[in-house]
């Protein structure tokens, strides 16, 4: 370690800040902090003040990443991070433990001058919730973020262009967020599991070996709204009723494979009155599977199956994708390396798939990636009771701050 805190004192560190970022949200009640909304600038003035206090230089980059950085002896960089949006109503660790961690593996590794320059990268948006896309901060980075992602529109039809203009920043200059070719030459994110893999292997920490693919897909179902009162049932042309076969089928095919994941997770009924029959239901479709092929059939059969069942119901129904990210594997040498770091610390950690999508699985279209997994106690997720535990995330902090300094000395 450098000359600043104890590795307890950084752990306390890491938990009072996730503490303190929960508080940066769109509602009092609950976390809830979009892409560029305006908690995350406070949550930005968090983490660039304590950027700073590790002792990194702190920028926000085209797009609203906040990245912190420690010169090296060259310009060859080596970045860490996660993201800092949420899903509403979020639980308090799912990305920011992995941003935290990362300042405070640097701040551990202070006074030290490297031979690679370190980046921590508080990606602005991994969620896709607000736009429905998801990972457009690490599309930015890797030179991926186009016309037709700042042409997305929110909830409330504004695009992700006035989005960023709103927060202060040029929408015409987003392909500065890219980092230069060939660089960064290494990526390294820690992430709770958000799945209950380690919780019942009784491990704190898991080395991921790959990142699921998924599908993201729009369906709009057309019917007819009438009167709940007096339109006989044989006459009623019910979209809600449509989606609704739909949405019970989509669990169908999800049960039949134990490695499929299908989730209806957005519904948008119109005119949504009680004495309606509703006429026109918009919904969200996420399909994931490790296997690229499978995911596809898969969509394949819920396409199908929704024509059928709008056919027989006299309905109509419009599927417009939304986004795809194919199976990432993690990168080998450096999950090797990630490992041999976890073993040096004298822990165990076993090697797993992530079900849920991460930054690193675009990173990895750049270098090479490796993603470290702590502990979700109960497995759980997108849910304000998310958990970590103490001792998991000192043995990861411990574990990053072992691996980064190699990674920013090798060679
Ligand atoms: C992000 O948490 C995702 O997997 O959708
Ligand atoms: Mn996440
Ligand atoms: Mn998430």
């Amino acid at each position: 370690m450098g000359d600043g805190m104890s590795l307890d004192a950084l752990t306390d560190t890491v938990l009072a800040r996730c503490e303190a970022l929960a508080s940066c949200s769109e509602a009092p009640d609950r976390l809830t902090r979009r892409f560029l909304c305006p908690a995350m600038r406070s949550a930005h003035e968090l983490l660039a003040s304590w950027m700073r206090d590790a002792g990194l230089g702190v920028r926000v980059d085209a797009v609203g990443n906040l990245i912190g950085r420690r010169d090296g002896q060259t310009d060859r960089i080596v970045a860490v991070g996660s993201h800092i949006d949420t899903v509403p109503n979020a639980g308090r660790y799912d990305g920011v433990l992995g941003v935290l961690l990362g300042i405070a593996a640097m701040d551990a590794l202070r006074g030290i001058t490297f031979r690679r320059t370190a980046d921590v990268i508080a990606f602005a948006e991994e969620e896709g919730v607000r736009f429905g896309v998801p990972y457009l901060g690490s599309r930015a980075v890797v030179g991926r973020l186009g016309p037709a992602e700042l042409a997305l529109t929110d909830a409330d039809g504004i695009s992700v262009a006035r989005a960023i203009e709103g927060f202060g920043l040029d929408p015409s200059a987003t392909a500065r967020a890219a980092y230069p070719p060939g660089q960064p030459e290494a990526y390294l994110e820690a992430h709770i599991e958000q799945g209950p893999v380690l919780d019942e292997s009784g491990l704190g920490l898991g080395i991921v070996t790959s990142i699921v693919g998924q599908t993201r897909l729009s369906l709009a179902w057309l019917g007819r709204s009438g009167h709940a009162g007096t339109e006989p049932m044989r006459h009623r042309r019910d979209a809600l009723a449509g989606a609704a076969e739909f949405i019970a089928a989509v669990e169908r095919l999800a049960q039949a494979d134990p490695e499929l994941r299908a989730t209806v997770g957005n519904l948008v009924v119109t005119p949504n009155a009680p004495n309606v029959v509703p006429g026109d239901v918009r919904l969200s479709l996420d399909v994931r599977h490790p296997v690229d092929e499978v995911r596809r059939q898969a969509v394949d059969q819920l396409r199908t199956w929704a024509r059928d069942i709008a056919g027989r119901r006299r309905l109509t129904v419009r599927v417009d994708p939304i986004a795809e990210s194919a199976a990432v594997a993690c990168d080998a040498g450096l999950t090797d390396r990630l490992a041999a770091a976890v073993a040096a610390e004298g822990l165990t950690g076993v090697r797993l798939s992530s079900g849920a999508g991460h930054d690193a699985a675009v990173l990895a279209e750049r270098c090479p990636v490796a993603l470290l997994f702590i502990r979700s106690p109960g497995g759980l997720s997108h849910h304000p009771d998310e958990a970590v535990r103490r001792e998991d995330v000192r043995a990861a902090l411990s574990v990053m701050i072992r691996f980064l300094r190699l990674e920013l000395d090798r060679e």
